[in-house]
């Protein structure tokens, strides 16, 4: 063969191999295909029922559960619906693989820190980084569907639990907040209040619907749990999460919860999905079950006798005909494979009809084309660009680094031993457990980094002579301790660093705590390397729910406590950088930090509200009467900064009853003074506050709170928080809006909000500003 005719040969069958791989790309919904359901300029909720319409009962079957297969005589692609991204795009649930081009995505911190930001601008551009290498990663064909699984959004209700590292705390505020941003993040923001004119980046899940935050206690688990919840805990702690997340993040997804709320599944209850979430709340979307949450209502909690009555109890869960129009819905996914095994015999058993089996799925295929999925090839969609480029950019880790560094706590600081100075501290040792890991950094639901940096190679940066001793036998578990390598190299060195903690042997999905301390003889590591050390030694705290560290508190060989929660791939270099002052920490903690004696009261008690009869203490910084390690809200920082009330409103706040009936935008009832009026949402004022930074440059948070009145239904409640930058000595004022029936009130034993006439008080720091509200029957004209 000549040379030119082997090149011509070589380069036929290279493009003969191309055109393979290109014919082995999956086929898209919609390529080319004439039915109704692929024309784009169609209503989406059209198209939705169009689709439907067109299934056979066996094809609609299969529908119904995460790993929808492919319906090749209608051009429709398989999808999954189960992906991950809590807080980066995660390598767990079954859509996501790191296999190709992509083989990793940003990390973010876990999301307890950066919740510890509290800067819902911040958690707003994470979702929408994660978004954009969602959608990348679909583009890439590495993902077979962009429905992901987050925000977990339960209150850390107990500090036990080892999935509250995945929370934004245990404000039901903050965890709101922290929802909106997230969800508008990740999907995009383009939902404009019609799903037929969407254009989802991804979507968003708020879950666990509701009141699942416990794994293991004892005997309960989530799965055989019947979570016991008054209403006035309901209405003020559990709901108001999931109702942010739905009306203003307007999340297409929510996901019911395992366990049973006053003897009713989650995925069973008409009240909370149909009546709550679809009509009071006006919910868009689709609802999953938890992964076999379906089966467990069977097989676990006995609340079905046949597996067909669990199928037909969450897909018509209550449904409501009227005019033989079916009004309400149900669950509409289910993770597992419940559904596909016993709808078809429920429809047999006349236990469900067609009608209800298509509801469901004209929600769910709603969404698969709200993300854009019916319409042939996505690179030629408005996301088509997003590739390989947009995941682990330069720009997304420094995100990942920025929200580290944000979210780090720092609790201990005396006498002034941070930030170390990085011309005289020549040598450090890095001593315990979580000093050289990477893993461990990220927590759970996790994906592959894109870089990696222990907190000692972070270090390592600043300091050359640096030390490294483990300290435990067995990691954090620390079952045994190696203390005279530990001590000899405490001794030489300048500064001592302790890196301690939990990582997920300790707490995670399925493994609550059953102590708050840290675990075995961590604590006698410590004091014996302390007491070693030339200097009082620093305590890095790894870990994401709060530990009772009191012995450290209050020990002066101890100077100086961070809280690193479980800080994500930049987590070592924000760390180390905090220690060496090149950034001031400004982060607040999300959660009380307990003593050890709280884990003596029952995981399953879901009470808010002490009750003094029995000496229940009540949980978290709204009604725990008890002693604290650290409070919600409680952080440091190398400057320090006092506040002022300024501009206030004048101090009698008038609430107009018959205004308030004409300006309402809401259907919630508030009771004013025991009348019954709608939310009086229009009746608010501005307050300002004036920040004095006494030190250095700083990003200072202000958390605002209401102080109860009267008659004591919580003792603070947050109102808002905003975060400020200021130079060094500077002062600056953020505003505040109150809305008196909002943040004043409190729901009675009915759950009906109340607000009380009277004195009532908004406190920053020490500073407290008194407002008495004014009931006004008079015609306001
Ligand atoms: C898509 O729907 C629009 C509006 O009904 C219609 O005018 C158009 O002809 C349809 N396109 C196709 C290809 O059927
Ligand atoms: C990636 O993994 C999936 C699932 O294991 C497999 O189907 C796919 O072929 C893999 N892709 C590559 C490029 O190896
Ligand atoms: C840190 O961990 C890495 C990887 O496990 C190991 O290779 C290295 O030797 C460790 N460094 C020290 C100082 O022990
Ligand atoms: C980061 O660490 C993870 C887990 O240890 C590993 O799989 C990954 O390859 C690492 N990434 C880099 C860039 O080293
Ligand atoms: C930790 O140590 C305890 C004993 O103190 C042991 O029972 C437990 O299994 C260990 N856990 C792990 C994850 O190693
Ligand atoms: C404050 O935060 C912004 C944004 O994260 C950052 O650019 C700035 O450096 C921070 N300032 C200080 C003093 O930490």
């Amino acid at each position: 063969m000549k040379r030119h005719t082997r090149i011509a040969l070589v380069l036929f069958i290279v493009s003969l191999a191309m055109m393979i791989i290109v014919s082995a790309e999956p086929p898209f919904s919609c390529d080319s295909s004439p039915y109704p359901f692929c024309n784009a300029t169609l209503p989406i909720s059209e198209r939705a029922h169009d689709v439907v319409l067109r299934l056979t009962l066996d094809e609609k079957v299969l529908q119904l559960v995460n790993g929808a297969p492919e319906i090749p005589r209608l051009g429709i692609s398989a999808y999954e619906w189960w992906s991950e991204a809590l807080h980066g795009v995660s390598r767990h649930g079954k859509g996501v693989r790191f296999n190709g081009t992509i083989t990793a995505s940003t990390m973010f911190p876990q999301v307890i820190l950066t919740a510890a930001s509290f800067d819902s601008r911040l958690w707003y551009r994470i979702g929408q980084a994660i978004g954009r290498e969602a959608r990348a990663m679909y583009n890439e064909g590495q993902a077979r569907g962009l429905t992901f699984w987050a925000p977990n959004i339960n209150v850390l209700r107990d500090p036990r639990w080892g999935r509250g590292q995945e929370t934004p705390g245990e404000d039901p505020l903050v965890v709101g907040d922290y929802s909106v941003s997230y969800v508008r993040g990740i999907q995009g923001d383009t939902f404009q209040g019609d799903p037929d004119s969407d254009h989802l980046l991804a979507s968003a899940c708020c879950k666990h619907f509701i009141a699942n935050d416990l794994d293991n206690w004892k005997t309960a688990n989530r799965y055989n749990f019947d979570a016991i919840i008054t209403q006035q805990d309901m209405v003020d702690t559990y709901l108001p999460p999931f109702r942010k997340c739905v009306q203003q993040g307007r999340a297409s997804g929510i996901m019911c919860a395992y366990n049973r709320v006053n003897g009713v599944p989650n995925c069973a209850d008409y009240n909370l999905l149909t009546k709550t979430a679809r009509q009071a709340w006006s919910f868009k979307g689709y609802i999953a079950s938890d992964c076999d949450a379906v089966a467990v209502m069977h097989d676990v909690q006995g609340y079905s006798k046949l597996p067909e009555d669990a199928v037909a109890s969450v897909l018509k869960a209550g449904n409501v005909y009227h005019d033989t129009k079916l009004l309400t819905q149900g669950m509409d996914v289910n993770c597992g494979s419940y559904l596909k095994k016993y709808t078809k015999s429920a429809v047999e058993m006349n236990k469900l009809t067609e009608a209800e089996i298509d509801r469901a799925l004209e929600n769910s295929f709603a969404v698969r084309m709200r993300l854009g999925l019916f319409n042939g090839n996505p690179k030629s969609g408005i996301y088509g660009n997003l590739g390989p480029k947009q995941v682990c950019s330069e720009a997304h880790h420094s995100l990942a680094l920025e929200a580290a560094r944000n979210g780090i706590v720092l609790l201990k600081n005396s006498p002034n031993i941070l930030p170390l100075s990085k011309t005289e501290t020549t040598s450090i040792a890095v001593i315990g457990p979580n000093g050289n890991t990477t893993q461990t950094l990220l927590g759970n639901y996790e994906g592959v980094a894109c870089k990696n940096i222990t907190i000692l190679e972070a270090l390592g940066n600043y300091v050359k002579d640096i030390h490294f001793q483990q300290g435990c036998v067995d990691s954090v578990n620390c079952t045994s301790i190696e203390i005279d390598e530990a001590v000899r190299v405490a001794k030489v060195v300048d500064f001592v660093i302790l890196v301690m903690g939990l990582d997920q042997s300790q707490e995670r999905e399925k493994l609550d705590r059953v102590e708050l301390g840290l675990p075995g003889k961590q604590e006698d590591l410590v004091l014996a390397v302390a007491s070693a050390a030339k200097k009082p030694v620093l305590l890095v705290l790894v870990c994401g729910g709060p530990v009772d560290v009191s012995f450290a508190k209050s020990d002066a060989r101890i100077g100086s406590i961070l809280w690193a929660g479980y800080p994500g791939e930049a987590g070592g270099s924000a760390l180390a950088e905090i220690i060496f002052g090149d950034h001031n920490p400004g982060g607040r903690l999300p959660m009380t930090w307990y003593p050890k004696e709280f884990s003596n009261i029952a995981m399953t008690d879901m009470r808010m509200r002490p009750d003094p009869s029995s000496g229940y203490p009540g949980r978290t910084y709204r009604f725990y009467n008890g002693k604290t390690v650290y409070e919600f809200g409680y952080g440091l920082s190398y400057s320090t900064h006092s506040y002022k009330f300024i501009a206030g409103p004048k101090n009698k706040i008038l609430i107009n009853l018959n205004q308030a009936l004409h300006n309402t935008a809401s259907d919630d009832e508030v009771l004013v003074s025991g009348v019954g009026v709608k939310l009086c949402e229009k009746v608010k004022f501005t307050v300002g506050v004036g920040v004095q930074n006494h030190g250095e440059a700083s990003n200072h948070t202000v958390l605002l709170y209401a102080k109860w009145g009267p008659k004591g239904h919580f003792i603070r409640q947050l109102v808002g928080f905003e975060r400020l930058s200021l130079g060094a000595m500077e002062r600056g004022e953020v505003e505040f809006v109150v809305r008196p029936c909002e943040h004043f009130s409190s729901p009675n034993e009915d759950g009906l909000m109340v607000i009380e006439e009277g004195s009532h008080s908004l406190v920053v720091g020490d500073e407290e500003y008194t407002i008495d509200i004014v009931i006004s029957y008079m015609i306001d004209y």
